[in-house]
């Protein structure tokens, strides 16, 4: 279970570009009219919403191991409780679970999905995204900055990857009879402002940080890594910036 606290509202930034690959997995759940939707590591629900609207005749729960997200999606009328998806088994009913954004802060994933796979109902649907930008700059200078004398004391961030790659995702989910579907999308995304990766990322990738430094020492390690982030995306002449995006999907039909 991941330690790093969250900010519903820092999160809420970038909120149109940050759901646009959920509307794109959802687009290939086929489900017509499931009984139990769930929405596991489902954020302050604002995009639990969505799931209701596609399936109104349908129970739609959520969970997730924040307590700050639990009641942000809770205000949103969302059925939200706090848990962590390891401990998470689908029921006979459970017709369709989606997971957006969520599994690559559980290293054990890989082991939790065929489990789950083989407590869906026949017929049932499962779907994933998963960043696949851990190698990219946005990531990889944090892990730098990280491993310098002045941080590594206080720092000890996850230095191997916690998502795998797409082939992999799609073996490991054929493997267990299901219909798979297994796709990759580099959104190109267009960011304005100062500093917007850094931006971006203060809502994700840098709440480890946060959470192991004080005040101070967040703001000092934020000064280290917003020049490098500024040479890695450079801001355009009309004052944007290009910030690629890659996300790994993932749907099993169960048969
Ligand atoms: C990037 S947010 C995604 C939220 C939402 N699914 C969305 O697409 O906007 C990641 C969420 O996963 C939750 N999370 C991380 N590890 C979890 C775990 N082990 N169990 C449940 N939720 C978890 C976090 O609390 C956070 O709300």
């Amino acid at each position: 279970m991941t330690t790093a606290t969250w900010d519903p509202s820092l999160y809420l930034d970038f909120h149109d570009h940050r759901s646009r690959p959920f509307h794109d997995l959802l687009a290939r759940v086929g489900a017509v009219s499931p009984r139990t939707v769930v929405d596991l590591g489902c954020g302050p629900g604002h995009l639990t919403g969505l799931l209701a609207a596609r399936w109104p005749g349908a129970t739609v729960t959520a969970l997730d191991s924040s307590a700050e997200m639990v009641a942000s999606a809770r205000e949103r009328g969302v059925d939200a409780s706090l848990a962590d998806v390891a401990d998470w088994m689908p029921t006979a009913e459970t017709d369709v679970v989606v997971t957006n954004a969520v599994l690559q802060w559980v290293p054990t994933h890989r082991t939790l999905l065929p489990r789950w796979i083989g407590a869906f109902p026949v017929g049932g649907w499962f779907a994933m995204q998963v960043p696949g930008n851990f190698a990219a700059p946005s990531h990889a200078l944090v892990r730098e900055v990280a491993a310098e004398p002045r941080w590594r004391d206080a720092l000890q961030l996850r230095a191997e990857l916690a998502v795998a790659e797409p082939d992999a995702y799609g073996e490991l989910l054929a493997s267990t009879g299901a219909d798979v579907d297994v796709w990759e999308t580099t959104y190109l995304q267009r960011l304005t402002g100062a500093d917007p990766v850094l931006r971006w990322i203060s809502g994700t990738a840098l709440r480890p940080v946060r959470d192991a430094l004080d005040p101070a020492g967040y703001a000092e390690f934020q000064d280290e890594l917003a020049p490098r982030l500024r040479a890695a995306y450079p801001v355009r002449p009309d004052g944007s910036t290009w910030f690629p995006f890659r996300r790994i999907f993932a749907v099993a039909r169960v048969r």
